[in-house]
This record gives structure tokens, sequence and C-alpha cells, in this order.
């Protein structure tokens, strides 16, 4: 059986992707109902993190403990990858010690150049073109508030980057329409490739009928010279009240999080009865574990 890695949601099949998020739903009510689940006794994770994280290191750092195994942190500052160690070599060394890695970095070439000399699974922790991880816990949240997505309309407000092109992959995968509110300079440059998105310069025109309405910080990691610029060219499209309103009567919203309240969504819509934001936080961890429990068993037999 060959290597199987995480680094976007087209390294799965829409088959693998819906088994991920019923394993999710269910590793949920196990952990809530307090029972031990320890598929992974012995087994270590290892996590790269060149960008700063709050749910993703927790989320992975938390799932590894209760699937009975560990993790470990590592930052370019204190390993030889920050001193020019070659990723390859990285990959190597860590293949023959971990069963996992996590990598959070900035090229999504990264990943791919880790993935390729790695001989343990590769789970991508967010580059600047993917954040497939959190796709698994928003579309874990959707299922539990809404069932099937198939046939639904999603609103991406705002930038179209990595979060933005991790919903394009999955609108493909479980067919439902996205429509991607944003200024023309901002428009993922391979929006064509994915049929089911499509651009709406208009953010009322992207909102109108949405049963989702999703968005994400306007200047993200990595981009903070360009902070200003981007204020000024989202401002029209932060979620609040009004637009809202032109979204379906039961529309929900969601945030990947961090959030920054009065910019690209108001507080009103991000503690507002529609937002399932803590939720989704929370369905990150349920989602990894999935994930893990399935890359590193699957990886082994
Ligand atoms: N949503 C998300 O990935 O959060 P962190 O940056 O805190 O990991
Ligand atoms: N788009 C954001 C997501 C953070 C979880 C960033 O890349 O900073």
């Amino acid at each position: 059986m060959s290597l199987r890695h995480f680094l976007t949601l087209a390294d799965i099949t829409a088959e693998e992707l819906e088994t991920l998020l019923r394993r999710a739903a269910e590793l949920r009510a196990l952990h809530r109902a307090g029972e031990l689940h320890e598929p992974l006794r012995g087994r270590v994770l290892g996590m790269i993190f060149e960008k700063s994280s709050t749910r993703t290191r927790v989320s992975f750092e938390a799932g590894m403990a209760q699937l009975g195994g560990s993790a470990i942190f590592l930052s370019p500052r204190d390993t030889q990858l920050g001193r020019g160690e070659p990723i390859e070599d990285t990959a190597r060394v860590l293949s023959g010690m971990v069963d996992a890695v996590m990598i959070r970095t900035f090229d999504h070439d990264n990943v791919e150049r880790f993935a390729s000399a790695s001989s343990v699974p590769v789970i991508n922790g967010l580059t600047d073109d993917h954040h497939p991880c959190q796709l698994l816990a928003d579309l874990q949240t959707w299922q539990a508030h809404r069932g099937e997505i198939r046939g639904r309309k999603v609103a991406w407000m705002g930038d179209g980057n990595n979060m933005c092109r991790s919903w394009m992959q999955a609108a493909d995968m479980l067919d439902f329409q996205l429509a991607i509110g944003c200024p023309a300079d901002y428009v993922p440059e391979d929006l064509a490739d994915y049929a089911n998105s499509r651009h709406e310069t208009s953010p009322m025109a992207a909102v109108e009928g949405a049963d989702l309405v999703v968005t994400d910080v306007w200047a993200s990691m990595g981009m903070e010279d360009e902070e200003q610029a981007r204020l000024a060219a989202f401002r029209p499209y932060q979620v609040n009240e009004a637009l809202m309103e032109a979204a379906a009567g039961e529309a929900l919203f969601m945030h990947c999080l961090p959030a920054h309240r009065g910019e690209e969504v108001s507080a009103g819509v991000l503690d507002g009865p529609q937002s399932v934001v803590w939720e989704e936080a929370e369905n990150r961890l349920h989602a990894q574990k999935a994930l893990l429990e399935w890359l590193v068993t699957e990886n082994r037999q």
C-alpha cells in the first residue's frame, strides 16, 4: 500500500472524506461521554510550526494524548531547520523516529518537499495555499447542524487564499456551490480549475440565499506588510448583520479563528445566534483525531 499524506483535501477521495467526518462525529461523542479510546498508544506525532498557532497546536497535541500517543512541538527557532538543515534531510531523520508529522509553514512547496522525502504520513497544518484540517472541522460542524451539504450554497467573504482554496476543493468534492465575495485583485488565481466556485464582486450577491457564510482574517500570517491596504480593500466585505440578512434565514456563520471583531466580522455576528465558531474550533480536535487514527493505522498495515 502506498504511503498516504494529507497536504490538501485532494489527497483523499470524497468517500474517504465522508468516512472521516462520520468518524469525527463518533469520536466527539466518545470524548464527551468521557470514554477512553487509545488506538495510537506509543505512537508519536512530530509537529513543525513555522507560524503561530493556538487551535492547531493544542488540538493535535491534545488529540495525540487522548488517542494514547504523544506529540513533540518543533519550532525553527530551536531546531536545525531554522539554521538551514534541508527540509528533505529533516524529513528522513524524523521519519525514523516518529509515526506522523504535521507541518505549518509558508510555501506550500515546503510540505510537498517534506512529504516526498518522508516515509511516514505528513499532515498540512496550514500553508499559504491550503488549510485542509480546518475544512474537516468546518464540514463536521456543518453536518452536525444541517446534515448533507450537497446542493447548498456557501458564501466565502474576503481573502482568496488558504482557507478559501480549501473551501473551493471541498465544493467540488461534496458538490455544493461556493460564491467568493472579494475585490477582483484578491480572487484565487486558480479559480477556473474549480467548477463549483465563482467570484462575485458584490458582497450582497455573494451572500444572497447562502446557507453558510464564512470569513477569515484579511491579512494572513506573513502578509502583515499589506495590512493597511487590505483593511481598505476588504472593508465592504465585512460580515455584519446587514450582510447576514441577505443570506438564507437559517444561515450559519463560520470563521476558522482568530477573529478580528469590527474588521472581517462584526461582534454581533461573531457572538450572535447564527455563529457556530466555538463548536467549529472544538471540532478541530475531533476531526484531527479521526484523521490521525486513519493515517497512522492505515500506514502501518
Ligand atoms: N484556525 C487555526 O488554524 O487556528 P490557529 O492558527 O490558532 O492554529
Ligand atoms: N488565513 C489565516 C488562517 C489562520 C488560521 C492565515 O493564514 O493566517
